[in-house]
Order: C-alpha cells, then sequence, then structure tokens
C-alpha cells in the first residue's frame, strides 16, 4: 500500500541531537526529512520561521536547536534565554498559526535535584541556573502556543560528534595520565541516537491518531554518575587506543568550581513514557560501545 511520507522539519540540525534524529529519519521511508541548520533557518527570528514553515508545511516540527552550555548561561543570560525561551515561544506560535504538531527538547535542569530517587513528569520544577529557567521557560512557552505539542525531556546527551561529555572525556584521557569526574552528582547518560529513535517512534504513533500530547521523560537505563561515565568511556575507548591516562579519580562537585550550580540528581523516571507509547529506556552502555567502535572508524590515531 502506498502513502505518503510524513514531513519533518528539523532546527538546529547539524547539533547533536539534531543530526542524529535527521540520520535516524533518512533511513526509514516513513519519513521525509527537511533538516535545516541555523545558517538555514535563524530560529531566533520570527518572520524566518513563519516563512519557512509556510514553504515547507511540515506535518512536524522538532526543535533541536539550543544554547547548552550551563555555565556560559550565568554569563550571557540574554543569550541563553533568547534561544532556549524565545526561540521555542516564536516556533510554536508560527506552528500553532499553521496547526503544525511540535516536538521541543528539553532538560532534567529544569528541576533542582533534590530528589534522590528521581523525577516523574508531575513533580515540581525548580531550576538552579540561568540554563533551568531558560529551559523551563521554553517549556511554557511551547505549552502555551501550541497545545499540540510533545515536550521530551532528557539528560546527559552523548554521541559522536558536537560538545558533549564523551568527546571530552576521549580528548582528556588521551592528553593527561591523571583525571577527574565527579561522583556525588548521579543522572542518566542518554545516546543521542536512542534519543533520535524514541522521537520518531513518538511522531510515528501521533501519525497513526494516538492523541498523547504533553511532557515526557527519556533517559538511558542505568543511573551512573561522571565519575562512573568517564570510566565507561575510557574502557571502552581502550579497546581501540593506547589512552594517555593511568588514573581516573573520583572528586566532589563542591571541588571542582565550574559557575552554574548543577542538580545533584539528574535521574529522570521513564514510566510515563513507556506507559502511553510502549517505549522503554535503553541502556546507555550498549550506545556507548557502538558510538566509540563509530568514533575510532571514522578518525584514525
Ligand atoms: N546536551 C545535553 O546534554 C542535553 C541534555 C538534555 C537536554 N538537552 C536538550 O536537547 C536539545 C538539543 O541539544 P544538543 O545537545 O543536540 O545541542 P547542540 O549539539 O548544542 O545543538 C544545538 C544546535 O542549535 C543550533 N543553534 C544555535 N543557535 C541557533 C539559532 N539561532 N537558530 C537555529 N539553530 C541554532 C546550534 O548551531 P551552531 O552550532 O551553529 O551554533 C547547534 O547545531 C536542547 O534543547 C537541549 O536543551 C541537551
Amino acid at each position: 500500500m502506498q502513502f505518503d511520507p510524513v514531513k519533518i522539519l528539523i532546527t538546529g540540525a547539524d547539533g547533536q541531537s539534531g543530526f542524529a534524529i535527521a540520520r535516524t529519519a533518512e533511513q526509514d521511508s516513513f519519513f521525509e526529512v527537511i533538516p535545516l541548520n541555523r545558517k538555514q533557518l535563524d530560529v531566533t527570528q520570527a518572520e524566518k520561521v513563519v516563512a519557512v514553515l509556510d514553504r515547507y508545511l511540515p506535518d512536524y516540527v522538532i526543535n533541536c536547536a539550543g544554547f547548552n552550555f550551563a555555565d556560559r548561561a550565568e554569563r550571557e543570560p540574554h543569550k541563553a534565554m533568547l534561544l532556549n525561551a524565545e526561540a521555542p515561544r516564536i516556533i510554536a506560535a508560527a506552528c500553532g498559526d499553521l496547526s503544525i504538531p511540535i516536538v521541543h527538547l528539553s532538560s532534567d535542569y529544569v528541576f533542582d535535584g533534590h530528589y534522590a530517587s528521581g523525577y516523574t513528569e508531575l513533580d515540581e520544577t525548580q531550576p538552579l541556573g540561568v540554563y533551568g529557567h531558560s529551559k523551563l521557560q521554553g517549556e511554557l512557552n511551547v505549552q502555551q502556543y501550541m497545545p499540540r505539542h510533545i515536550i521530551v525531556r532528557s539528560s546527559w546527551l552523548f554521541s559522536d560528534r558536537g560538545n558533549n561529555f564523551m568527546l571530552r572525556t576521549l580528548n582528556e584521557a588521551r592528553e593527561n595520565n591523571l583525571m577527574y569526574g565527579v561522583d556525588d552528582r548521579r543522572g542518566c547518560p542518554t545516546s543521542a541516537f536512542d534519543l533520535a529513535r524514541v522521537v520518531l517512534a513518538i511522531i510515528k504513533q501521533l501519525s497513526c491518531g494516538a492523541e498523547a500530547w504533553g511532557t515526557y521523560h527519556y533517559c538511558g537505563a542505568e543511573v551512573t554518575t561522571r565519575y562512573g561515565f568517564c570510566e565507561a568511556v575510557v574502557a571502552a575507548a581502550r579497546q581501540f587506543e593506547d589512552l594517555k591516562v593511568d588514573q581516573i579519580k573520583p572528586i566532589a562537585s563542591k571541588d571542582l568550581m565550574t559557575e552554574a550550580e548543577r542538580p545533584s540528581t539528574s535521574v529522570l523516571k521513564c514510566h510515563k513514557i513507556l506507559n502511553i507509547f510502549g517505549i522503554r529506556q535503553r541502556p546507555w552502555r550498549s550506545e556507548l560501545q557502538r558510538l566509540v567502535r563509530d568514533h575510532y572508524g571514522q578518525v584514525h590515531y
């Protein structure tokens, strides 16, 4: 049976999640993909957003553009608010006018991290810093301007491109004998490609008539610390490269001078996405192995 592919327009398509969603969707004939990077669509410019949506008339918009630097956000709050709060308002308003549902990515930083057991979608938001405030305001704007929205909060994204903990750890492990990993912050790493699978699975169900708009949590399975994740990255990379690092030491976050306060527990509970969409968490460790292997397939040391 012939069917028209579902047209998805992706903003911020050169970022790690935008790229992963575009690449995954392009391999699936269910989708027609319009990936737009910052040069092709600056999401802070309202007229351009309206003109582009009007031109392509996608079935869904997936907003992957963002300002994802918690420390820089403390110094550049206007930039963080513009990209993480105002741009989602602009996109959601344009989507609302054209009746195009929006999928928007958000973050564990909307919580203060004081619940050791982790957070459900019903728990109270209480951001600690500018980045978290900007992400929360972005969520509220999406909710207000386009009722047919899906907000997916995720945490500790990693992939084989962009600025992320996996690649930063690999670079550090090549250059230093001794590395430190924070061991009093708990969270769940999430592969950008795993998140892509989740976003696309949700859109497939919505396209088949599921009316399940709202906010969902998704992160990789298994709680760890930055220290634990760092050890796992180094162990995976050692299969391919003789790294310089010979010791990784745990360190308390208070001893690591960062400008932004970070949630001590970033664990997102993912029961709702399982109950509504049947989406199960995948272990981040297997995705880490695959991405590290792909990384060494691309570059030669
Ligand atoms: N990274 C994480 O650990 C994490 C965790 C939880 C949730 N999230 C959420 O997931 C989403 C995507 O994160 P990510 O890690 O994929 O981010 P990313 O790799 O930093 O990608 C963000 C993209 O947005 C683009 N962008 C910046 N300004 C723009 C503008 N004015 N117009 C259009 N595009 C613009 C950037 O382009 P340039 O590079 O050209 O500036 C970049 O390609 C964000 O909403 C973030 O809050 C991330």
